[in-house]
């Protein structure tokens, strides 16, 4: 019998996890700040927890939603950790991180783009996303825009309000490979543009931006927002170039969480132009006091030695990219072609119904798949869903092998069959 996606998705989730925004809150002392109610949540982890807490009463899960290499981290940055945690206190250290890191950051800059960076204008970060945060607390104040391409980084948007900023998104499509037009952008760019965020490779479209792309926003005369996190995670000769190349008003963050498989161990960085050094290192001392030392030293380890590893989970990932194509493709989700770039295949899902929250809740509770929902990029991610394929062939096989069971039993809502 068919099972309708909303009845599938049963218990266990949070109450009404709103996609709209709530309405203006009346003030109450129980009642959060609205820069904080006003957040949308991040479904892909809300489903992550859900499919943790399956896991914790016996369900084996196939681990397809959150965005983080199986690869361990490379052991030179392991064993730096541990060393430096048995060899002296952990204590408070430089809030622009140590000098060793900011030198070592930027002789790997200009290694893999040429670009020459002063390591006073790299700044240390727990993770990628307190760098974000930083780019734009030193860039907003209310009103201002930024300008992004959508489906995108589902955070971007909630940072861009949390500091008072207003989203302005530029959709893009999948026939040419999600592409950011910049002609698009520079028809939206005016006197409160404040910043244009460059996502590339992109989560979770995979897109690589050329040269001329990133050259013609440049030209704009707005700080670019770089987001290279993924950088180094390309296929098929594929080449992403850094906002770095093309002038110092430019803003790059970036972190170990993907190149060097270190998600948890939460290290990133920004690379800000040189006004807004000293009101960063202002604002890091006050936000983060300072990113872990032994941490730190990890990244000076990991960016000696990761390049190794680097490639082989590129030539790994390149692989399994390929064969979770065909896979979904066999599924009946459509893929116009394999991404450029990062780790996820973004695939169209409508003929399984138009609400990928609801079918990425009944993935997980009737096939224990972990997926995440495409609406959690944006309105025009909506009837698709992530896949990554930074997980090992087994798992990939296990989730298109079991969705192959589930699918079929999905209520299939709309348009049948129908294009995205
Ligand atoms: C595009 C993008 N930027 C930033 C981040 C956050 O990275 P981090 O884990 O280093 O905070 C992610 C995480 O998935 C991401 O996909």
């Amino acid at each position: 019998m068919p099972v309708s996606v909303d009845a599938a998705a049963g218990a266990g989730y949070p109450v009404g996890m709103p996609r709209d925004l709530p309405e203006a809150l009346p003030r109450a002392k129980d009642r959060p700040a609205e820069r904080v109610a006003k957040m949308r949540p991040f479904l892909t982890m809300q489903l992550a927890e859900r499919a943790f807490e399956l896991q914790r009463e016996g369900a084996e899960i196939a681990h397809l939603g959150l965005g983080e290499p199986d690869f361990p981290a490379p052991e030179a940055a392991i064993r730096a950790c541990a060393e430096a945690l048995l060899e002296r206190p952990a204590r408070y250290e430089e809030s622009a991180g140590l000098p060793a890191l900011r030198r070592a950051i930027a002789a790997d800059l200009e290694q893999r783009f040429g670009a020459k960076v002063s390591a006073d204008r790299v700044l240390v970060t727990p993770g990628t996303s307190p760098a974000m945060l930083l780019a734009f607390s030193l860039l907003l104040e209310p009103g201002d825009e930024v300008i992004y391409a959508t489906p995108h980084y589902p955070c971007y948007p909630n940072f861009i309000r949390y500091c008072g900023g207003v989203p302005v998104p530029v959709p893009t499509a999948p026939e040419n490979g999600w592409k950011l037009d910049p002609e698009r952008v520079a028809r939206v760019t005016g006197p409160k543009t404040r910043a244009i965020i460059v996502g590339s490779p992109a989560n979770p479209t995979g897109a690589v931006q050329d040269r001329a792309t990133l050259e013609r926003l440049s030209e704009l005369g707005v700080p670019l927002v770089s987001d290279e996190v993924y950088d180094g995670l390309v296929y098929d000769g594929c080449e992403a170039t850094s906002a770095l190349g093309l002038g110092d008003r430019h803003f790059v963050v970036d972190g170990f969480s993907k190149r060097y498989a270190m998600t948890g161990f939460r290290l990133g960085w920004l690379v800000v132009p040189e006004w807004a050094v000293a009101p960063a290192r202002i604002a890091l001392q006050n936000l983060f006091i300072s990113a872990n030392g032994f941490v730190q030293r990890a990244g000076v380890a990991a960016l000696a030695s990761g390049a190794e590893s680097l490639a082989a989970m590129r030539a790994d990932f390149a692989k399994r990219r390929l064969r979770l194509v065909e896979g979904l493709r066999d599924l009946g989700f459509e893929v116009q072609r394999p991404p450029d770039g990062a780790f996820y295949v973004f695939a169209g899902a409508r003929r399984f119904g138009g609400d990928s929250l609801a079918l990425a809740r009944a993935l997980l509770e009737r096939a224990f798949v972990n997926v995440a929902p495409g609406c959690d990029f944006g309105e025009a991610g909506e009837g698709y869903l992530r896949f990554s394929f930074a997980v090992r062939e087994t798992t990939l096989e296990t989730a298109l092998e079991r969705m192959a069971r589930v699918l079929p039993e999905l209520e299939v809502a709309g348009a049948a069959g129908g294009s995205q």
